[in-house]
């Protein structure tokens, strides 16, 4: 460092900035030089200084979350996350629709839909008002596979192989399968005359 550079630098600083007397010039820099490099006082820019505030925040949590185990650790928020996929894939593999049709037991345009079906696919066996000739009656109180919207899906779904009775799932398209679900719980216990004696346990 020589004091010529040093001269030299000031000098243009002073033309840089146009200022113009000394004293002025000297209130815009902090007093520091390094090596001829000058500092002037300005305020931090904004968004360097909410990074910074940021960042201090940020390990302020992090450390009462993760040192003062306050929260769930990482392995404990793994787990939750595990657990919550297993129940995922469990409910997606169960029998269960894949909707509430208990939101829709009364909804009659599904039923009227689901009464078509079943005047297709399964008057042949459960007679066209669901009456029962091969299959059982299904407008009495007795039910051999549970009387539940579920129940009924599943049945249908899943169908009684061995039973004769079989599955439709796949053949029928999911919203079929859900209406005839639903047109089926609809006509339950609704008695119609001519029908097959009961077969099963009785239930609401
Ligand atoms: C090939 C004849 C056949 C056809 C077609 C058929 N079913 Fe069945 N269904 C049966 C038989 C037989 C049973 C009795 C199964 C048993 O004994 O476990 C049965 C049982 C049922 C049950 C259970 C009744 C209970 O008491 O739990 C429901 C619900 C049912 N069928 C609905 C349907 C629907 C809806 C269709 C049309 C999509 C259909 N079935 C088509 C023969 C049939």
């Amino acid at each position: 460092m020589s004091d010529n550079i040093n001269e030299n630098t000031n000098n243009n600083s002073k033309t840089d900035h146009g200022v113009a007397g000394k004293q002025e010039f000297d209130q815009l820099i902090a007093g520091h030089d390094y090596d001829g490099i000058q500092e002037f006082d300005n305020p931090l820019p904004m968004w360097w200084l909410w990074t910074f505030l940021g960042a201090i925040i940020f390990s302020f949590i992090y450390y009462i979350h993760y040192e003062l185990k306050i929260g769930p650790t990482s392995d404990q928020e793994l787990a939750a996350e595990m657990q919550a996929i297993e129940k995922i894939k469990s409910m997606a593999e169960s029998n269960a629709p894949k909707v509430d049709l208990n939101t829709m037991i009364k909804d009659e345009g599904k039923i009227a839909e689901g009464k078509l079906v079943f005047g297709a696919k399964c008057a042949a066996c459960h007679g066209d008002k669901g009456q029962g000739l091969v299959g059982p009656n299904l407008t009495d109180k007795a039910w051999l596979h549970g009387s539940t919207i579920e129940s009924i899906y599943k049945t249908i779904a899943k169908g009684v192989l061995e039973k004769g009775m079989p599955p439709w799932e796949g053949v029928l398209k999911d919203t079929e399968l859900q209406n005839v679900a639903l047109f089926v719980h609809s006509i339950k216990g609704t008695n119609v005359t001519g029908g097959k004696a009961a077969e099963g346990v009785e239930s609401p």
